[in-house]
């Protein structure tokens, strides 16, 4: 919530999850910050985010959400679809040793985590 900060008076964000629970979850704290006029909240899969719009979004962010996405491609597209040109996306994802086929292709970094910026190519 404190993101809100940063994006000023006009910033706006859309909270999507397959869970309603979370969800709920979201709304109370954005409520709780007066902050609920602000906030939509959209139950959909990171796969087919149809109800955002194309172009509409300034940022994508995701933690802890891709490793269970099984079309991952799709959730790219989708991403970059809602991504306003020059819009970003950030996204984080654990390691997870004992979902891999190598384990020891992870090494040392078996039980870390891995962020990274993705920007969009062809000028958007
Ligand atoms: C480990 S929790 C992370 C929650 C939150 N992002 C965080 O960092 O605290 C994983 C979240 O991914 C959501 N999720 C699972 N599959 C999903 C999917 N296909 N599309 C969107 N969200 C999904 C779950 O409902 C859950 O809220």
């Amino acid at each position: 919530m404190s993101k809100f900060a940063e994006q000023g008076p006009e910033g706006r964000v859309i909270f999507s999850d397959i869970s309603q629970s979370l969800l709920d979850h979201c709304r109370a704290a954005a409520n709780a910050e007066g902050l609920l006029d602000r906030c939509r909240f959209v139950l959909a899969p990171a796969d087919q985010l149809a109800a955002v719009a194309d172009a509409s979004v300034d940022a994508v962010t995701t933690r802890s959400v891709l490793i269970y996405v099984k079309d991952k491609a799709q959730a790219m597209r989708e991403f970059f679809r809602v991504l306003r040109p020059g819009g970003r996306a950030s996204l984080f994802e654990p390691f997870n040793v004992l979902m891999s086929a190598d384990p020891d292709s992870c090494g040392h970094r078996a039980h870390g985590t891995h962020e990274a910026i993705a920007l969009p190519s062809n000028g958007r």
